[in-house]
């Protein structure tokens, strides 16, 4: 029974490798969204605690630095090889706080799990630069110092890789952390923070806090001047709010925001091969995910013929409770979440848009929306410029590349886009002309520890994952010196 799992994993604050509850014994209820039932509540930081977070950071701060690449890679060795050793358990704690079925659980610990490896890794591969300048007169040394304290803030969605993406290449850079994940979801940080104990992470290098209170968390903390780094992965509106904030102390930042990610099917796509990518592209994570296939448009001469896959295949999803046997499709996180995604698919069917499949919540309790494939809709409709963030689909259809690339680039929003078409060249030309950090080629899953992970437009700043993960976590210094 994941219930004894679930009470096994400490809920106070975990700060310079200690528990402890928060100043004003505030806490939070932790809800499982397929029953809507309490589940756990843990401590809620105050701005007292964020503060006592910081200096433990701050304090544990050089020790950390000093200790060679190969030993901070080493401890995250030891991560990757306990994370890997308890994937089920983490998997079981996802998808009873997340809502996501046991498999896409799995799937997320496999994948959370290779940033401890990929950065354990990179640590002692990141070496600096030295050279002559070119007019000879001095040496040019570039030496990489970890950034400092940084204040880490993760999405619900995934738990565990948001966590991990951020916490190994900080680690690994030398950086001291404070986690702060989301509401939400905050047990999986909290297991992640004993688990990280257990690995050798000394006391004071990675703080675990949780708080119902973020906005006054994140304003504490991006004002003070020991905190020199904020990685945020959200929505573009509170990325806004954080990078204003931040722009203060010209603190260091890292953002991974919200996206409106374009599926674009060429009248050369293989069906088979774009129904599968189009399912993988849009119903990862229920839909929730910042990656998401947010809006398919589809040449005309396939639209028809793409929309009944789409709707059957969709329509043959079983939802239900993530944890369940044969459940295909979890809950959405919580009710406005749900309210929202209804209210979008709502709005565009009394613009006239048709509904092919879905289009409704079931019956019971749980926050869960039925996978909905919609046609037929205006361009101007709010839910073709919104993330949805949901299992729903829409389909529209265009006549040629350039119009189809006007409509892709049609957005706010530059994260992700997916392009399915038998001609390579083809679709690498029109891949060429979207403004979008990354982009699938005939598949729709392209999340990979070894790519630069990050947006364009206001879908973010700067990169995770891959070498450039690591640099967001280092300053260069560079020394002229004559010898
Ligand atoms: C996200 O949706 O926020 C991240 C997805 C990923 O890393 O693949």
């Amino acid at each position: 029974m994941t219930d004894k799992l679930i009470s096994s994993i400490p809920t106070d604050l975990y700060i310079g490798g200690q528990w402890v509850p928060s100043s004003d014994g505030a806490r939070i209820d932790v809800v499982d969204p397929a029953t809507e039932k309490v589940i756990a509540n843990v401590a809620s930081g105050s701005v007292a605690d964020a503060t006592r977070a910081v200096e433990a950071a701050y304090d544990a701060g050089p020790a950390w630095a000093a200790t060679s690449p190969r030993q901070r890679g080493e401890v995250l060795r030891n991560a990757f090889n306990m994370l890997t050793e308890r994937r089920v358990e983490f998997a079981k704690i996802i998808s009873r706080e997340e809502g996501k079925t046991l498999a896409e659980g799995l799937g997320e610990v496999d994948y959370a799990v290779e940033f401890f490896r990929w950065f354990g890794e990179e640590a002692p591969r990141t070496m600096g630069q030295f050279g002559r300048s070119p007019a000879g007169a001095n040496n040019i040394l570039v030496d990489h110092i970890p950034v400092g304290v940084s204040l880490l803030i993760t999405p619900w969605n995934f738990p565990a890789a948001m966590g991990t993406r951020k916490i190994a290449p900080a680690l690994a850079a030398g950086c001291t952390v404070i986690l702060k994940p989301a509401s939400e979801t905050p047990l999986t940080a909290l297991a992640l923070a004993a688990l990280l104990k257990e690995a050798g992470v000394p006391d004071g290098v990675v703080n675990v806090f949780p708080s119902g209170r973020s906005s006054e968390i994140a304003n504490c903390m991006l004002s003070d001047d020991r905190l020199t780094k904020l990685s945020f992965t959200g929505s573009t509106e509170v990325g806004r709010i954080l990078l204003a904030k931040a722009s203060e102390r010209i603190v260091n930042c890292s953002m991974e925001l919200g996206g409106n990610a374009p599926f674009i099917v060429l009248e050369d796509a293989d069906m088979d091969v774009t129904v599968g990518a189009a399912m993988v592209a849009k119903m990862r994570n229920a839909g929730e995910s910042c990656v998401g296939a947010n809006r398919f448009h589809v040449h005309s001469s396939l639209y028809a013929e793409f929309s009944d896959r789409m709707a059957a295949a969709m329509a043959a999803l079983k939802v239900g409770p993530g944890l369940e046997e044969g459940i295909d499709v979890g809950p959405l996180i919580n009710k406005s979440t749900v309210d929202k995604v209804a209210g979008l698919v709502d709005a565009a069917v009394a613009g006239g848009a048709k509904v092919l499949t879905g289009g409704k919540r079931p019956p019971g309790p749980g926050f869960f929306y039925e996978p909905t494939v919609v046609t037929n809709i205006e361009r101007s409709a709010d839910i073709m410029h919104t993330e949805i963030f949901g299992p729903v689909a829409t389909i529209t259809e265009f006549e040629t590349d350039a119009e189809v690339i006007q409509q892709a680039n049609d957005t706010i929003f530059g994260l992700a886009a997916y392009i399915c078409g038998r001609d390579i060249g083809r679709a690498l030309s029109v891949a060429s002309k979207i403004d979008s950090g990354m982009i699938g080629i005939n598949r729709g899953f392209l999340s990979d520890t070894a790519a630069p992970f990050g947006g364009m437009k206001q879908s973010g700043l700067g990169r995770e994952g891959s070498q450039d993960g690591m640099h967001e976590f280092l300053e260069k210094k560079y020394i002229a010196v004559d010898w």
